[in-house]
This record gives structure tokens, sequence and C-alpha cells, in this order.
């Protein structure tokens, strides 16, 4: 078993360069099966979720081969419906988008139900919405989902009833070569279903409108492969750039598209924080300042992301006053609160709404991670609270964040994966 240990407390100095974005390369990696065709996909970040998800196309019968500097070559060509392990479905959310991938080339799916955090309920109503309006007779038993036709798929037209971005993304890949026109509306609006957009477009696909509320995907024969480069990681730069904030610190984050960072920029802005904008970097500093309380309220993209709302939480509970921090989009994210509070922090949560009291600093514990972003948030207040700080079950954190702790090394972190070696009878030492 490996642990976190951070001896916090300092600022820290320097540049962190931002990987690839993890919720597009899943999406892209998984829209390679309806290429039927080699692709080569840049700039994928190397974190659980990516092994996963390319461990589940080479089970479906896809050829990986690893180039330079984690670039990866997919041919898809040979690659037949149905056989996704389910250990590997169960263990991410992304695994869902082999359904839409599936429903286009083979016009028949089925998988596990997906893993994932767990902020409570996470139906897929609105995936099956959009299948069956596309043709697609769907059985869910809780366990398992089963996409058949008897007449084929057709262009359609759905209205999303929440901006879901599986959902969105889930049509897109399951409508991307029928007949027609099929039409999103009150579709999501991220950053990463705009870059699936681009990738299917630059194999061929008719896609348009993507990054507003409505999607038009105009129906094509047959996709090409490509090269294509994933889009930076707005969450991992969002994360680092909080981390500069809670530790006092000025960091460079290079490889960002500023455009994609507005809401996080904004609200570290109105809590006094220095952000300087450069062409595909951000300069985050806090000279000492003290940090202003503030009211966030997480939402679909353009608003403030909700996976960055743990983190945000971290740098409410340092701030001066009271502040207050809304899931405007999951039924109950705040489960790693209860790790912040075994660290001094003053957090209140009714229903979706966090009232936090800021506290000068908080004190050392040894914390669990609960979920990916509520681990990266634990690895914030850790680097910000002098002392030793222990955190146990990083693999969620290693779900979605390349080398996090050798990136915080090189800025002057002093943090380490320390392996537990497992004693016989299942504990830790
Ligand atoms: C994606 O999850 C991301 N995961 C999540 O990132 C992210 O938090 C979320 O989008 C919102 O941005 C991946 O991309 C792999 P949704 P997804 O469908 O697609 C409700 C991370 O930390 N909903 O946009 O599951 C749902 O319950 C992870 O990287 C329905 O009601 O999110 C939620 O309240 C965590 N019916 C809201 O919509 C549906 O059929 C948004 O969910 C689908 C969703």
């Amino acid at each position: 078993m490996e642990r976190i240990y951070i001896n916090g407390g300092k600022p820290l100095s320097g540049t962190i360069e931002v990987a690839g974005m993890k919720n597009a390369a899943l999406p892209i990696l998984f829209a390679t099966i309806i290429v039927e065709d080699k692709c080569v996909i840049e700039n994928l970040p190397k974190i659980k979720d990516i092994e996963t998800a390319l461990e589940i196309l080479k089970a479906m019968g896809a050829k990986i081969r690893e180039l330079s500097n984690g670039n990866v070559e997919i041919d898809t060509r040979e690659v037949v419906c149905g056989s996704i392990p389910i250990e590997l479905a169960k263990a991410m959310r992304g695994s869902y988008y082999v359904l839409g991938a599936e429903l286009a080339r083979f016009g028949r799916a089925q998988a596990a139900f997906p893993g994932g955090c767990d902020f409570g309920e996470r139906p897929m109503d609105q995936h099956i919405k959009g299948f069956e309006a596309l043709g697609a007779k769907v059985i869910d038993n809780g366990d398992f989902i089963k996409c058949t036709t008897e007449s084929g798929l057709n262009a359609a037209s759905i209205y999303l009833d929440v901006p879901s971005v599986g959902a969105t993304i889930n049509i897109m890949l399951a409508s991307v070569k029928l007949d027609g026109l099929t039409v999103i509306e009150n579709a999501a609006r991220e950053p990463h279903v705009v870059d699936l957009a681009n990738f299917l477009n630059s194999c061929g696909a008719d896609i348009s409108g993507a990054g507003t509320e409505v999607i038009k995907i105009r129906g094509v024969k047959q996709l090409h492969g490509v090269t294509y480069a994933i889009i930076p990681d707005m969450i991992e730069a969002g994360t680092y750039m909080v981390a500069a904030a809670a530790t006092n610190s000025t960091l460079t984050i290079t490889n960002v598209i500023p455009k994609h960072m507005e809401s996080i920029t904004a609200k570290l802005i109105d809590m006094g924080i220095s952000v300087t904008e450069l062409d595909d970097a951000l300069i985050v500093s806090r000279n000492n300042t003290p940090l202003k309380k503030i009211k966030v309220k997480t939402n679909f993209y353009p608003g403030f992301p909700t996976d960055m709302q743990p983190q945000m939480c971290v740098l409410l509970c340092l701030a001066d006053g009271q502040s207050t921090l809304m899931e405007g989009v999951f039924d109950n994210r705040f489960k790693y609160t209860d790790e912040l509070i075994r660290m001094g922090a003053c957090i209140t949560v009714q229903g979706r709404t966090a009232t936090i009291e800021g506290r000068p600093s908080l004190h050392p514990a040894t914390v669990r991670a609960v979920d990916l972003r509520g681990g990266a948030a634990l690895v914030i207040a850790g680097l910000a609270t002098k002392g030793v700080t222990w955190i146990d079950d990083i693999h969620h954190i290693e779900r979605g964040y390349v080398n996090m702790v050798e990136k915080l090394q090189s800025v002057g972190a002093d943090i380490k994966k320390v392996v537990i070696p497992d004693v016989p009878n299942g504990n830790h030492l």
C-alpha cells in the first residue's frame, strides 16, 4: 500500500507543466472505435484511468502501440463488440463511452454500469433517453446496459433535461455516422466536449455547435485515422493554482488555455490572489495577502467547475471570515470535508451547501482520500499546514493526476510517496 507524506507550511516556487486532460482523453480514446483505422493520440496523460481505457480497448481487440513521450497509436480495425471485462468497466466512469462508440460502429452495445467517484446518485437516464431517441432498445438492469436495434438507428433531435457531459458525449458518438441530422439541445458546453468534436471532425465527421447548448451532428459514411493532441487539463491547472494560493507561493502553471480557466481565475482574484495571464501559462501569486471570504457555487461550464469544488474548499478554510460553497451539479460531493475537519477545518454541510469558518491555519493529521478531487484537496491542505500530514488511499488521486508528487517536489514541496508493506492479516504496519 502507498501513502503520501507531506511536511507542509512552506511556500513553493517555480513552474509546473500541465498534462493532457483526463476527461477529454477518455471519450477520444473510445471514439477511435468508430474510426476503424489507425489514430495517433498525443499529449495523453499517463494516469490510471487512461491505462484502464487502453486495457478496455485492447480487450475489445484494438492494437495499441506506445510511441515516444507518451503518445499512443491505436488501430481499431479488428475491434469486436461487447467484450469489456467488468472489473475494467467498474474502475471508472468514462468506460460508458463504449456504449456510444459501439452503437455507432455495430448498431448494438453492451457495457457494465460504470464506476467512478461516489457523489451519490449518478444516473444514466439522459444517456438512455438519447439512445432510445436514436432508435435503440435499451435494457438497464442496474449492473449492465444493453442496447439493440431491430431496424437500425436514425438521426433524431434530443433535448437533455440536464446538460450532462457524459450524455452529450455518448449521443454525439452514437450519431456521428447516422444518415441525416442529429441535434442535441441543452448540450454540455465543457471544453472536453469541444475537444471530442474537434477530434471527430478531423477524422471526417460533420459536427457543429460544440461549446454551445445546441450541437448538430450530420452523419457521414466513414471516418479516417488522424494524429490528434489532447487539450491541457483545466482541472489539473486549477488544482495547482489553488495550491499556490494556499501555500502563499508564486507558481507559473504552463501548458494551459487561459480561456478555460476564466471562472477559476476570477474566484482566486476575488479572494485577493494575483493571477497573470500569458499566452499558454498563468502566474499565480499570493504575497502574504490575507485570503478574502467569498461565496462559490459550482455549475455547468462555463460556471465554476464542480471538479474544483474540494480544492476551493481548502482555500476557503484559510480565508478571513465565513464563506459558503454550494455544489450545483452533484447531490453529495462533500464527503471529503470530514477529512478536512480532522485537520481542524470548521465546515458545516447542509445538503448541497457547505458553510466554512476560515481559520489562520489547519493542523496536521492522518487523513484518507475518498475520491479523486477530494484527495487532491487533502494534498493542498497538507502543503498549506505546518507539520507532517499523511494521506492514505492515494489510488484515488492517481486516477487523475500525472506525477503529482514529483511535480510538487520540483517546486520545493517536502512531499513523498511511501510504500507501506502489507502484513499477512491484511492490516498495515
Ligand atoms: C463528467 O462526469 C466528469 N467525468 C466528472 O469528472 C465531472 O465532475 C462531471 O462530468 C461534471 O463536469 C468524466 O468526464 C469521466 P454529468 P459525468 O453527466 O459525465 C446528472 C472528475 O473528477 N445526470 O455531466 O458523469 C448527474 O447526476 C470527474 O474528473 C443525470 O441526471 O457528469 C449530475 O448531477 C468527477 N442523468 C449532473 O447530471 C444522466 O443521465 C452532471 O453529470 C447523467 C447525468
